[in-house]
């Protein structure tokens, strides 16, 4: 049975020369026996005319935000929706969207719905590569708003670039995998781990790294969206907790240590996204270190309990996730910490890439399973590469189920 039967949904239609494409992809989500609700900017209208999707689509061509006879239209397709897809998507639309702005049927709809948001974006490759609209884009990925394309190609002024819409059967494609993850994790609980930990000197010091917490918080979005009960363990960062998780605020390695012991039992899985300490202060000075006459000085450290081995050696059917930062010998050191660790899944990225590692919205990742199969991953957002683990994680799960 296609898991788009019955699926309610919602096709955006922007302004765009490859609005005609649009009723090929509503033929094709017709043909899975998907329920689809055109909706169309004005700009839309003038490419293409509402009759045309009228003619095409099983449920009602919507252009207007209000109707005399039913009043608020957006919040009624909102509610009905299991997923909105915008095909095309101008570079207008996604720019108000990154920016909440609802002054038409279309974007207001985007504020009001509780499902996965698809964009495909059309446009030309000028404006696809100007960095207001790749900003745009940027905030909508960290929203959790799935992209498809554009692809390289001819573009409508006769150019050659990026910014041809995706071909309608990937897209179609694309949607039902979307609506396919929507329930994965339903039922399931992981555990994450995200930030940096702190290893207290004195009252005012502190031993730590520059990790930020953008990867395991895009983890732990990302788990939500997937229908995942998340539990978010996270050592100090400047970002706001992911709403729908639990969380739980820490310091230091040995109070990560605790709260992840005392969960494990009941979760389904872990993924250890933090950069913890690997060692503290032998002492914790109760005031304030004051300097003395001497040029130097020795900080005595003292060894962090590993606790992702810890936790290892009880894994039973529970799947485990470990990362690592390697400067060189990428692949080697992490099938070493894959084995050492007894891990499922390894994510390993070399820190020294550009758009890689702490603090920067990318990552380029290498995934290495316990079966020693590899994936190498092109530099993308944080969440896109959440969305690759989450991928990987069902996978390991279906094999061992
Ligand atoms: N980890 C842990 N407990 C520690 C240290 C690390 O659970 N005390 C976890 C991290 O969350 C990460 C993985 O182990 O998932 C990283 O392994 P590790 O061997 O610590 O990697 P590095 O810190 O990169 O090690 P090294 O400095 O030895 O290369």
């Amino acid at each position: 049975m296609s898991s788009l039967k019955n699926k309610n949904i919602l096709l955006g239609i922007t302004g765009s020369i490859a609005a005609y494409k649009a009723g090929q992809i509503l033929r094709l989500l017709g043909k899975k026996e998907a329920k689809v609700y055109p909706i169309m900017t004005e700009a839309a209208t003038h490419f293409v005319h509402p009759l045309t999707f009228k003619a095409l689509a099983s449920e009602e061509v919507t252009y207007k935000l209000f109707k005399e006879e039913r009043g608020a239209e957006h919040i009624s397709l909102a509610r009905l929706a299991d997923l909105l897809l915008i095909a095309p998507t101008t570079a207008n639309i996604i720019g108000k969207i990154a920016h909440g702005i609802a002054d038409d049927i279309l974007t207001t709809t985007v504020l009001a719905v509780d499902c996965p948001v698809v964009i495909a974006p059309a446009m030309n490759h000028y404006m696809y590569k100007n960095p207001l609209v790749q900003e745009n884009i940027k905030r909508l990925r960290k929203f959790g708003f799935k992209f498809i394309g554009p692809e390289e190609g001819k573009l409508a002024s006769g150019e050659m670039g990026p910014g041809r819409i995706s071909e309608p059967f990937k897209i179609v494609e694309y949607v039902e995998k979307v609506i396919k993850s929507k329930n994965d994790f339903k039922g399931k609980t992981f555990l994450i781990t995200a930030g940096p930990t702190r290893e207290r000197l004195d009252r005012v010091r502190f031993i730590s790294n520059y990790s930020s917490g953008k990867m395991g918080y895009a983890l732990a979005e990302e788990g939500i969206a997937r229908g995942a009960k998340i539990i978010l363990v996270s050592g100090p960062s400047s970002l706001d907790p992911p709403s729908n998780v639990e969380f739980y605020s820490i310091e230091s390695a040995e109070e990560m240590r605790r709260e992840v012991k005392c969960r494990f039992a009941e979760m389904d899985g872990v993924l250890m996204a933090a950069a913890v300490s690997d060692y503290r202060p032998l002492y914790t000075e109760e005031g304030k270190i004051k300097k003395i006459s001497q040029e130097k000085i020795n900080l005595k450290l003292i060894r962090n309990q590993d606790i992702l081995k810890e936790i290892g050696n009880k894994k039973g059917d529970k799947i485990l996730v470990g990362f690592c930062a390697e400067v060189e010998n990428l692949e080697d050191e992490a099938r070493i910490k894959l084995k050492e660790k007894n891990l499922d899944l390894i994510v390993a990225n070399n820190i020294t890439l550009e758009g890689a590692g702490f603090g920067v919205d990318t990552n380029i990742v290498t995934l290495i399973d316990k079966k020693g199969n590899i994936e190498y991953l092109s530099k993308m957002s944080k969440r896109e590469v959440a969305e690759k683990i989450w991928d990987k994680i069902k996978e390991l799960m279906n094999v061992q189920s």
